[in-house]
């Protein structure tokens, strides 16, 4: 009886040792050796379990899983379209915004159904943004939900959040566009212009964030016919004052436009000038060319000694007069 006890005793610790082992031995293979191979193997076993099977079987008997058979399969955790059963809003947000958010739900909640009200652990069960992204804009943005108001569509950013005014390092009040877009706050701080004082970063891109807005919503082009694409030839929409270097043949009807007169005389008073663009002589707006740069100096150096100005007698280059000799 004693005996018969103590084998049975062994056998029972026997029993149990192996299955610890086997326990130890399967959790060993379950750890995987990186976190990559966990998600390749995860993925794997997903495939795996899906339910293709079961599927077919059920429409070929046309019976449903009943008892028993509701529990053979080892569960799986929930696709995205599955976890849009319930959470509606959400998985149609990340459906129709277009978002690269749209990969599994758990790649973000890692932690779900766990919220405790009592323990007040809403914020804490959620996902971090800054766990994928860090400080995406830096130190001056910590609070990412104020302007990607919902996760499931990130891009949908309220114009407000983004308009608004806020404190730079250095105790100054601007408005936020500027903080992000440092460069194009310092190009219109270093040109000053109208632009500036009169409408602002908001003034322009208005109503949403990124719009960009063209310059004829607001001016009449210098002459008939040019488009927005042509303004940005000569200005640039940070620095419209800074004129840029124009091509050479640039049309003359752009420059007469405001120097009119001199439009007319070159017109007029056909002269081989006439024929040249007024973008040849001054390359950059407001650049006075000098005559010997093309002509050198024509008439022997004893004339040109004596008369340093070559206008002392061709008077005006656009309406050159033809002096007797
Ligand atoms: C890019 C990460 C990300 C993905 C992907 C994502 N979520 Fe979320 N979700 C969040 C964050 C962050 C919050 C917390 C928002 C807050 O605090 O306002 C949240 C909140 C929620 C909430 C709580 C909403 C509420 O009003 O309390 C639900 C439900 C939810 N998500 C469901 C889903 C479902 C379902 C999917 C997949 C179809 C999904 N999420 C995909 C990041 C994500
Ligand atoms: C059978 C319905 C159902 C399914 C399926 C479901 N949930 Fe939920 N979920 C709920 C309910 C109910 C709540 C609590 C009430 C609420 O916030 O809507 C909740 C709450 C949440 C919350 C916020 C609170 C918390 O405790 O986390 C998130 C996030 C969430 N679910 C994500 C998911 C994700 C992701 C999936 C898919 C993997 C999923 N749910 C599948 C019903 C469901
Ligand atoms: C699990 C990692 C993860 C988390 C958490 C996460 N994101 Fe993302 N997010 C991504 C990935 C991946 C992309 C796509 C990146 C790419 O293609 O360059 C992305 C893209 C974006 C984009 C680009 C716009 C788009 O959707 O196409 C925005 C904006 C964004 N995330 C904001 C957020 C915000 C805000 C949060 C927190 C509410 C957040 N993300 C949380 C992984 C994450
Ligand atoms: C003051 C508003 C604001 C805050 C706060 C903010 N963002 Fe953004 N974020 C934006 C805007 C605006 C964009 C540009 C969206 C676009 O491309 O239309 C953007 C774009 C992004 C992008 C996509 C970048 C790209 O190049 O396409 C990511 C990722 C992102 N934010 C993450 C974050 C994270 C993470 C936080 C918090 C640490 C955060 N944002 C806080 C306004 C904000
Ligand atoms: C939190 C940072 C942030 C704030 C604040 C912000 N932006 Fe942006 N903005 C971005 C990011 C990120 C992008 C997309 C990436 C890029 O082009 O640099 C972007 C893109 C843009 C674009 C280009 C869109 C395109 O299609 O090329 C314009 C224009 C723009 N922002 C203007 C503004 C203006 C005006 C404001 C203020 C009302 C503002 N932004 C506020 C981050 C911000
Ligand atoms: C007079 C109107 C005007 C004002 C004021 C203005 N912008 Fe712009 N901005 C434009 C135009 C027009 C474009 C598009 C240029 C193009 O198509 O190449 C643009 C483009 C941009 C872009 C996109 C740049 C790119 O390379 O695509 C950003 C960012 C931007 N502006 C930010 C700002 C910020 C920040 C301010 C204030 C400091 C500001 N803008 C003030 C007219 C303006
Ligand atoms: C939202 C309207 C708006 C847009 C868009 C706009 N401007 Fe202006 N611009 C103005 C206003 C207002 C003034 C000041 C007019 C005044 O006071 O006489 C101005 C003045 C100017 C001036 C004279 C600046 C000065 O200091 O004398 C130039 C040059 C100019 N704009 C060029 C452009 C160009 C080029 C574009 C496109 C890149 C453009 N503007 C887009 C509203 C706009
Ligand atoms: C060939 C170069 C050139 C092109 C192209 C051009 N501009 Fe100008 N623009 C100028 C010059 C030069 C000035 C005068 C700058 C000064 O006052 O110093 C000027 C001045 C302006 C002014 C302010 C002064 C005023 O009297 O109107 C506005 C507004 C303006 N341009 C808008 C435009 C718009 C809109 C377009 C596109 C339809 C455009 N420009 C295309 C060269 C050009
Ligand atoms: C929108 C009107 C406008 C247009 C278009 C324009 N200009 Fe001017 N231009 C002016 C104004 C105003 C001044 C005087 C203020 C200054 O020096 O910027 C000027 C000055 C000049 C000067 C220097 C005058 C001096 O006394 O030093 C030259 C040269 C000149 N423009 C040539 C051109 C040429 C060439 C074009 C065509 C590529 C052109 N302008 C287009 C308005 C314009
Ligand atoms: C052959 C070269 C040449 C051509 C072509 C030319 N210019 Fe000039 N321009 C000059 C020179 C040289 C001066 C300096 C005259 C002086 O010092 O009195 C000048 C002066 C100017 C001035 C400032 C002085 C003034 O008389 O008001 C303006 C404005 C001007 N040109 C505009 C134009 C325009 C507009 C055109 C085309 C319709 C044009 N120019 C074509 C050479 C040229
Ligand atoms: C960008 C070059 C350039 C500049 C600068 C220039 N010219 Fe000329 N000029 C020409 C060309 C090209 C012709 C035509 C030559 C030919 O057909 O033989 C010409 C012709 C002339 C003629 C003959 C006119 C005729 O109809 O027979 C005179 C005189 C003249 N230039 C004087 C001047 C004077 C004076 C200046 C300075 C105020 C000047 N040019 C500046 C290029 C220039
Ligand atoms: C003392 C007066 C005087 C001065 C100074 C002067 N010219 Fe002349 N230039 C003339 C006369 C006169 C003609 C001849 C007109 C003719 O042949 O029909 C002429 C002709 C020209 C022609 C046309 C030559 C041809 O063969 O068709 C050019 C080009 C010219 N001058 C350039 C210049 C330049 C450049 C300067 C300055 C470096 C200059 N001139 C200074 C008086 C002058």
């Amino acid at each position: 009886m004693k005996k018969k006890f103590l084998t049975s005793s062994l056998l029972v610790i026997g029993c149990l040792a192996t299955l610890l082992l086997c326990i130890a031995c399967a959790k060993q293979i379950q750890e995987p050796v990186n976190p990559e191979q966990q998600a390749k193997s995860q993925v794997t076993a997903a495939s795996e379990m899906a339910p293709t099977t079961t599927v077919t079987t059920e429409k070929a008997t046309g019976k449903q899983p009943a008892g028993v058979d509701l529990y053979k399969q080892t569960p799986r955790m929930l696709k995205p379209v599955e976890c849009g059963s319930c959470h509606k809003r959400e998985y149609e947000r990340l459906r129709t915004s277009n978002s690269k958010h749209r990969f599994d739900c758990l790649n973000c909640h890692t932690k779900l159904h766990a919220y405790i009200p009592p323990k007040k652990n809403y914020e804490q069960i959620m996902p971090k943004c800054t766990r994928c992204h860090g400080l995406k804009h830096g130190k001056a943005f910590p609070k990412c939900l104020q302007c990607h108001e919902d996760p499931h569509s990130p891009k949908d950013i309220p114009f407000e959040a983004v308009s608004k005014k806020m404190k730079t390092k250095s105790g100054k009040s601007v408005v936020a566009c500027k903080v992000c877009h440092a460069s194009e706050a310092k190009e219109m701080a270093k040109y000053p212009c109208k632009h500036n004082t009169a409408v602002g970063c908001t003034g322009c891109h208005a109503d949403k964030h990124g719009v960009k807005p063209s310059c004829l919503d607001c001016h009449e082009p210098h002459v008939e016919g040019q488009t927005y694409k042509d303004c940005l030839v000569c200005h640039r929409p940070h620095s419209a004052k800074n004129i840029l270097q124009y091509p050479e043949d640039t049309d003359n009807k752009v420059c007469g436009s405001c120097h009119s007169g001199i439009y007319e005389d070159l017109q007029k008073n056909h002269t081989k000038h006439s024929d040249l663009y007024c973008a040849d002589c001054h390359v950059r707006h407001g650049q006075i060319p000098k005559c010997q740069k093309c002509h050198g100096e024509p008439h022997g150096p004893a004339l040109h000694k004596k008369y340093p100005n070559c206008l002392q007698c061709h008077i005006d280059p656009h309406n050159l007069p033809v002096l007797k000799k």
